[in-house]
């Protein structure tokens, strides 16, 4: 595994192709995919760059610069990063259109299994944490409404800094993950901090990209979820905050309505917020 030094893009880019290559057998996955699907989609996407090109005239120095750019987000380690951002939201949306329950989004570079189990109602945070204490209770059904006895709630998020645990230095390896496995009533209740708008990371050639066409690097506060119980699919969201100055121009594009929360400030401070969720049964 890559040391993290630091919060820079190479080190957290070099981190998650780590993670991705450890942990996902993508190749074994679609080795049985007919050759026609794979002509056709090969096809379809090089002709899609051919019209590009034709379309607006792309000269050679233009050609090199791709070229020169694309050595580069594999040199940086940024593919993760560069298609988590740019192209995920797409799959997420072709795979998961059949769904009754609950909507879901991108999964995004930095999950990572085996995180701490943490009871029905437990903590993310291994340290002091700065930031807003925040409580997430809710229940975890199937769409015909029976609480899912030994549903899990997988949470990840990024700490008042804006960096996650095990993509940046300074943070105890589980920091604000955990799972959380609920009983019969399908309860949970998660005690964490608000996460923070996060940019992504845009020192390497992600970020070069950004620069070049005047975008930003921003994704609003957002908590990352898989919520799993047995004989149902796997939900994979993310939870945002109403106000969020990103929630309409997410880099991403992994926002959707029903993934807003309802937070409710405490008299002492601290958010409240109540988001159940429904899981589809596997058919
Ligand atoms: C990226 C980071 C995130 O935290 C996220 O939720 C989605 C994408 C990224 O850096 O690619
Ligand atoms: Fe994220």
């Amino acid at each position: 595994m890559t040391t993290v030094e630091s919060a820079t893009a190479s080190a957290s880019g070099a981190a998650a192709t780590d993670r991705f290559q450890a942990d996902k057998s993508p190749f074994a996955a679609v080795k049985d995919v007919p050759k026609d699907r794979v002509d056709t989609l090969a096809h379809e996407v090089l002709s899609a760059v051919h019209a590009t090109i034709r379309k607006h005239q792309v000269t050679y120095d233009e050609y090199n610069a791709l070229k020169a750019w694309l050595i580069q987000v594999g040199a940086d380690g940024e593919w993760p990063l560069f298609l988590d951002v740019f192209v995920e939201h797409a799959v997420e949306e072709v795979a998961t259109a059949h769904r009754k329950g609950n909507k879901g989004t991108i999964e995004g570079p930095y999950y990572v299994p085996g995180a701490p189990e943490r009871g029905a109602e437990g903590s993310t945070l291994e340290r002091e944490e700065s930031g807003t204490p925040l409580v997430w209770e809710g229940v975890i059904r199937s769409t015909d409404g029976t609480p899912l006895a030994g549903g899990k709630v997988d949470v990840w998020q990024d700490d008042n800094a804006g960096f996650y645990s095990q993509f940046s230095e300074g943070q105890p390896e589980w920091n604000l993950r955990g799972v959380f496995t609920v009983g019969d009533d399908g309860k949970f209740r998660i005690h964490t901090i608000k996460p923070q708008p996060y940019q992504i990371p845009h020192d390497g050639a992600t970020g070069a990209l950004i620069e070049a066409a005047g975008w930003h690097a921003w994704r609003p506060a957002h908590i990352h979820v898989k919520v799993s119980a047995p004989g149902h699919e796997l939900l994979t969201a993310q939870l945002y905050f109403p106000g969020d100055d990103h929630n309409n121009d997410d880099i991403a594009q992994a926002v959707k309505p029903e993934l807003m929360l309802d937070p409710q400030e405490q008299p002492d401070g601290s958010i409240l917020v109540q988001y159940d969720v429904t899981l589809d049964p596997t058919s």
